[in-house]
This record gives structure tokens, C-alpha cells and sequence, in this order.
């Protein structure tokens, strides 16, 4: 018996740690719709995220969500992970934290989403955009947060909040919508859904929006090859997009927008280039719920846009949902990888709304044809998919 029981007390001596380090083991694939462990064997809380690739090093900033339903609104700020190979994530911290101060735009319990983060090769500058809710307001402020950087990881200052684009008409604005400008009285105390109906449409948002600024929730950010930077944002109650110029420096506005899909409600827009070609995955307006993604493309970033439909195929054996419903997830990014030609992956989020923490991150590959793309479920897979 004596014997046994130090057999027992040396394998669990040895055996333990081997166990624990089996949850930090290096990767060498994805495995989409599963928890996805960090350096420290923590999954990554990185949610509605987006990659940026600078000096060899991968990126991954996203919401930090606590758990619980309180995990909807943000308590710690934008977690940052760094990786050379995708696979394998190390925790580098929280790159912009919430504020202590109530009066700051930031400050905790505001809902901050979507962040994500550009390179400013004449500033040296990290610049980070994201979707910013003014605390205790719901989702009615629509507002886009900037913050500041000298180095990838942070820590970002936050700058400034704005409603983007006040007093600027698109370069695709009708004249029937500038001269909606005599009519905004009509909409004072009148609310919206936010999602898809048929009211929305009959009432001039744009014009009600135009000196103040146009709404802006779910959001990307997109550098072309001319160093030319992009908002991309659920606009005028989430019914249209709008794609606009940030400034040189990347931090405010250049003053010029096109508005995009009037009236589709896309949301979690996710752009990439590719064969000269802008690409775009979004989704449906439904929420924390899953919708059918959408894809389109355009020659030239100002559209037109061409709708594509569903690019999602196969299902996803989690939670046994398929195309119709994007495997249970919602677009949030399109990471071009570095050192393979063409080779995209899309990058989608399974929201947990009751307990935030606790949702999924789905990557997968792009297969461009002519002209569109498909997105097919992977139960694991890694970038030799790339050489095929
Ligand atoms: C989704 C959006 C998320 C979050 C959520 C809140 O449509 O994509 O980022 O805002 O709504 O209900």
C-alpha cells in the first residue's frame, strides 16, 4: 500500500503539471466555434475584434467582456494579444482601459465595440476607432471613439467621441435629401428601432443628422495599398452604411462619405482588397442573435457595390447551425495573412449575450472565385489550405 500511494504521489507530481501545460501547448490550427486558449490557458477575451499586422508581429485587439450579462457593457476596456503564427496568442494586456472618471465619454459601464486599430506611417502613430455608447444611454448616442498610440500594444489615450461627418453631405446625396433639411422638425422625440421595419425609410435621418453628425455603430476601419484610410459604420439607425475618409493622420475626418445599401440594415461590416477588387462580408440587423451573413464587392471603394448574398457553406457541429444563421456567428474582420499571397481569413464572433465572456471566435478562409467568395465551415484547419 505504501508503495502504491508514493507511485501515486510521483506520477501526480509529474502528471499535473503536464496537464496544465497540455492547455498552453503550441498550436499549429484553428479550430473554429471552440474556446481558444491564450499563453496563460485563458481564452481570449478579445471579442468584435480585428487584427493589424506591424513589423512581423499580428495583433488582436478586442472588447474585453467580463461575465454575466454585465459583460455587454464595458468594464475593463480593449484587450490586445500578439502572435507570430495566428495560431498562438500571448496576452499583452488591456491596450485602452475604460475610465474611472463619470465624466469621461469612456467611462466604465459605457458600451464600447468593434474596436480596431490602424498604422499611421507618417505620424508613427496607432490609431484605434471603435463603436462607443455614452453610459446609462442604451444604443442611442452611436458614437465612434478615437484613441492614441506609440506603440502597437498601447496603452491608447483616448481622444476625443464624435458623430462623424457633421455638416457634410455624401458625394452620392440626393436633392430630394438636402432639401429634407426643411423638414427635421417633424422628427423631434420620434424614436426608432434600430433594426429592420418599414417606418424608418419614410423619415429623412441623413437630413435630421447632417449638422450634428451621422450615427455610427457597428464599425471597421480599412488602409488601401495609397495609404488612404476608411470608417466603414452602420449609419442613419442602422439602415444604411457609409464608407468615409479619415484624415491624413488617421484621427478625424477628411470630410468626404458615400452612403451604401440604402435602407438593407447591414451591420459588422469586414473589408479586404483583392485582385484590385473590394470585398465586403456584413451581416443582417438582428442583434446579439445570428442572421445570414452577406457579401458584395465594388470596383472602386465609393461603390457601386454589388450584392453578392450568403458566402457561408457547411455547418458548424457546436452548435449544429449553418449558413442561414452564419454557424451561430457575426462578421467582425478580414485578415489578409502576411507572406501568403491572397490569402484571406474571415473572422466572425458567437456572441453569449447572458454571459459574455464566454463567446466563441469562428476564423476561417476565404475561397475567392471570379466573381464572389465562399466561407466554408472547418471543423479544424491550418494555412496549408492556402497552397491548395
Ligand atoms: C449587434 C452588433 C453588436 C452589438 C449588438 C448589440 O447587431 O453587431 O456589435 O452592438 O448588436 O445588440
Amino acid at each position: 500500500m505504501k508503495i502504491n500511494a508514493n507511485i501515486f504521489v510521483l506520477f501526480s507530481a509529474v502528471l499535473t503539471p503536464l496537464c496544465l501545460m497540455a492547455a498552453h501547448e503550441q498550436r499549429a490550427q484553428f479550430l473554429p466555434g471552440q474556446v481558444w486558449p491564450d499563453n496563460k490557458g485563458v481564452h481570449i477575451n478579445a471579442h468584435g475584434g480585428g487584427v493589424m499586422l506591424h513589423e512581423g508581429v499580428y495583433y488582436w485587439f478586442g472588447e474585453h467582456k467580463i461575465a454575466g450579462e454585465a459583460g455587454n457593457n464595458a468594464h475593463v476596456g480593449v484587450h490586445c494579444y500578439t502572435s507570430t503564427d495566428l495560431y498562438n496568442w500571448k496576452d499583452a494586456g488591456v491596450a485602452l482601459a475604460v475610465s474611472e472618471d463619470p465624466a469621461s465619454d469612456i467611462t466604465k459601464g459605457c458600451i464600447l465595440e468593434r474596436p480596431k486599430v490602424i498604422y499611421n506611417k507618417k505620424t508613427k502613430k496607432f490609431v484605434m476607432w471603435f463603436h462607443l455608447e455614452l453610459k446609462s444611454m442604451g444604443y442611442n448616442a452611436a458614437r465612434s471613439g478615437v484613441a492614441l498610440s506609440d506603440s502597437p500594444a498601447g496603452p491608447y489615450k483616448f481622444l476625443r467621441s464624435l458623430r462623424p461627418d457633421a455638416g457634410v453631405w455624401p458625394v452620392n446625396v440626393t436633392e430630394e435629401q438636402k432639401a429634407a433639411l426643411k423638414d427635421i422638425d417633424k422628427l423631434k422625440g420620434k424614436s426608432f428601432s434600430g433594426g429592420p421595419n418599414s417606418e424608418t425609410p419614410k423619415y429623412p435621418i441623413l437630413a435630421r443628422d447632417f449638422t450634428d453628425g451621422q450615427m455610427a455603430r457597428d464599425m471597421n476601419l480599412f488602409v488601401d495599398d495609397d495609404g488612404k484610410a476608411y470608417h466603414i459604420f452602420a449609419s442613419e439607425e442602422n439602415s444604411t452604411l457609409h464608407i468615409s475618409l479619415l484624415s491624413d493622420d488617421y484621427q478625424s475626418r477628411a470630410g468626404k462619405y458615400v452612403r451604401l445599401f440604402e435602407h438593407r440594415w447591414h451591420e459588422a461590416p469586414a473589408l479586404c482588397k483583392y485582385k484590385g477588387r473590394y470585398w465586403m462580408i456584413t451581416s443582417d440587423c438582428t442583434g446579439w442573435n445570428p442572421n445570414a451573413a452577406r457579401s458584395s464587392v465594388a470596383d472602386s471603394i465609393w461603390g457601386p457595390w454589388k450584392e453578392l448574398g450568403n458566402p457561408c457553406v457547411g455547418l458548424n457541429p457546436h452548435n449544429k447551425l449553418g449558413p442561414e444563421l452564419t454557424f451561430g456567428g457575426q462578421s467582425t474582420c478580414i485578415l489578409p495573412v502576411a507572406g501568403r499571397k491572397d490569402a484571406f481569413i474571415a473572422m466572425f464572433d458567437i456572441w453569449c449575450p447572458k454571459d459574455a465572456i464566454k463567446g466563441v471566435y469562428v476564423w476561417l478562409p476565404i475561397s475567392f472565385e471570379q466573381d464572389r467568395f465562399t466561407i466554408t465551415w472547418r471543423d479544424a484547419w491550418d494555412m496549408s489550405v492556402f497552397e491548395k
